[in-house]
This record gives C-alpha cells, sequence and structure tokens, in this order.
C-alpha cells in the first residue's frame, strides 16, 4: 500500500466479525489493503462453529492470530491480551465492533425491557469498550488508535432500537471519556455512526428493513452505506492522517443524520 494511507508495520485487533456481512470484515478488508497486520476475534461457541466459518473467511487477509473472545468474560479478554503481547509486543489498532441484545428488547415497547435484558445489551455493547481499552493500554506504548461503531438510535430515537438505543448513547459518552483519560498517551478513541446495513445484529432489529427503506430515500446522497465504506472511514481514523481526532463520533451514513424527519414526500425527485 503506498499513498497517504499506509498503516503498514501498524498491529490491529479487529473483533466482531461473525460473517461476510459484518461491519468487521468491511473494517479488517481496509486495514488489510491498507497494510495492517491482523489479530481477529470470535465470539466462542459450544462447537467452534463460529471459529470455522471466521477462520474460512478471514484466511485471504493472512490474520497473524485467531482468538477467541467473549466480551462479557473478563478472562477472555486476559487471554486475548495475553496472545497479543507475546505474538506483536504493542498494539496499535483496536476496533470494537460489536453489540448485543435480547431480541425481545429490540422490538416492540420501550417501557417493557426488563432489568436483565437492559444489562445484557449495556454490558457487551457498552460497557466491553472499556474492558478492552483497559487490556489494549498497556501494549498500545507508541500510541494508537480505537475505534468502536455506532448508531444514530443513541441519538434519537429511532422505532424498535429501544435498549440498543441505551447502549450506544452509554458507548458515545465512552468514547469521550475514554479520549480524555488515554490521550496524553496518544492513545485516540473515537466512534463511527454508520448508516443502516443489512447484518446478522441488524435484522433482529425490528422493522429494520422499512428504516434502511426510509433511510435510503431521505439520505443526501440516496443510497445506503456500504460495510467497505465504513471500513474506508475506521482506516482513516486507524491511520496517522487522522492523528488529531478524538473523541469524536463520525457519521459514516450517507448524510442521513444531517436530514429532518418526515422529508421523504418532499424529497420526490
Ligand atoms: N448493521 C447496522 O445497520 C449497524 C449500524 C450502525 C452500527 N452498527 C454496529 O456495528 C457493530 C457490528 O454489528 P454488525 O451490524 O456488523 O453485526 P454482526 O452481527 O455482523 O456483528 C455483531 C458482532 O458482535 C459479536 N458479539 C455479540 N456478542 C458478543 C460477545 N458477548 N462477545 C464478543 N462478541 C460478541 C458477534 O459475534 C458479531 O460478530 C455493532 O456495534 C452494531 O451495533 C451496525
Amino acid at each position: 500500500m503506498t499513498g497517504l494511507l499506509d498503516l503498514t508495520g501498524k498491529n490491529a485487533l479487529v473483533t466482531g466479525i461473525a460473517n461476510n456481512r459484518s461491519i468487521a470484515w468491511g473494517i479488517a478488508q481496509q486495514l488489510h489493503q491498507a497494510g495492517a497486520n491482523l489479530a481477529i476475534t470470535y465470539l466462542p461457541d459450544d462447537r467452534d462453529r463460529t471459529k470455522g466459518k471466521v477462520e474460512e473467511l478471514t484466511a485471504p487477509l493472512n490474520p497473524a492470530m485467531l482468538l477467541p473472545c467473549n466480551v462479557q468474560d473478563d478472562d477472555q479478554i486476559a487471554a486475548l491480551y495475553a496472545q497479543v503481547q507475546e505474538k506483536w509486543e504493542k498494539l496499535d489498532i483496536l476496533i470494537h465492533c460489536l453489540a448485543f441484545a435480547n431480541k425481545e428488547d429490540i422490538t416492540g415497547s420501550f417501557v417493557d425491557i426488563s432489568r436483565s435484558g437492559f444489562q445484557l445489551a449495556l454490558d457487551v455493547s457498552s460497557y466491553s469498550l472499556i474492558a478492552l481499552c483497559r487490556g489494549a493500554r498497556p501494549l498500545m506504548t507508541a500510541g494508537g488508535s480505537v475505534v468502536t461503531l455506532t448508531y444514530i438510535g443513541g441519538v434519537k430515537v429511532i422505532p424498535n432500537y429501544n435498549v440498543m438505543g441505551i447502549a450506544k448513547a452509554a458507548l458515545e459518552m465512552n468514547v469521550r471519556y475514554l479520549a480524555a483519560d488515554l490521550g496524553p498517551q496518544n492513545i485516540r478513541v473515537n466512534g463511527i455512526s454508520a448508516g443502516p446495513i443489512r447484518t446478522l445484529a441488524s435484522s433482529a432489529v425490528g422493522d429494520i428493513l422499512k428504516m434502511m427503506h426510509y433511510a435510503e430515500k431521505v439520505a443526501p446522497l440516496r443510497r445506503l452505506v456500504s460495510q467497505q465504506e465504513v471500513g474506508n472511514v475506521a482506516a482513516f481514523l486507524a491511520s496517522d492522517l487522522a492523528s488529531c481526532v478524538t473523541g469524536q463520533i463520525i457519521y459514516a451514513d450517507c448524510g442521513y443524520e444531517v436530514m429532518g424527519s418526515g422529508l421523504v414526500e418532499a424529497q420526490k425527485d
């Protein structure tokens, strides 16, 4: 890779690849193309089915490591960083691209969210950024860049997004506090607020297809964003081109965020 965006020699830990629709897959591809070395995590399951799928998918990117990590388990996070340290000694880039909520908490009535469902969504989707940053900090000896994924439903009410909206609001505030805390070590922390993309996670959100259809009509660019485009923004944030950017949420949504609501009719070409 030559040119302005060069990640050659940078070590990147990428979480959140489940399949070829995952946003993290788009990010991993763009980081690889920019020259980064990759360590990839997968969510372990009883029969290691996810491991096999992720291994096959990511093989063309020659990852240096493929490691299990359930972010709800502190021991797994510790084991992950121990292996990264052993192999690489230093880490430059951390991609946090994961979330989870019970199906019943991302559809239907907001007031019905259970205490346990709230805790689960916030733990996996928001606290995990803090836990992963804590593990990454001692390895980011030459500074670093942390990138997480958020959604406009953390700022505005989006039908059915419900508990995940709360998790994303907390995640976006985590970005700011972590940026302030880790900035003196030249570790930057930013979020990408991506427009809707069809993935395993988004398909669990009630009426997501309607939302995508609406976004496509309303967004200034009159289309949806792709995984690869989100990957490009992540690669930029990971690179020295973004050396003065931290604590920010960057919208990668074809401009949807700037529009007022109820404008579909008004925008018919
Ligand atoms: N798809 C969209 O429309 C959209 C828009 C904006 C933001 N996002 C965000 O992008 C991120 C990635 O989601 P995606 O849409 O690519 O879906 P995805 O289903 O492909 O990815 C979600 C990932 O979270 C992982 N995960 C869930 N629970 C975990 C746990 N306990 N430990 C470790 N990993 C766990 C899954 O294994 C999976 O890899 C999420 O934070 C999501 O909220 C998605």
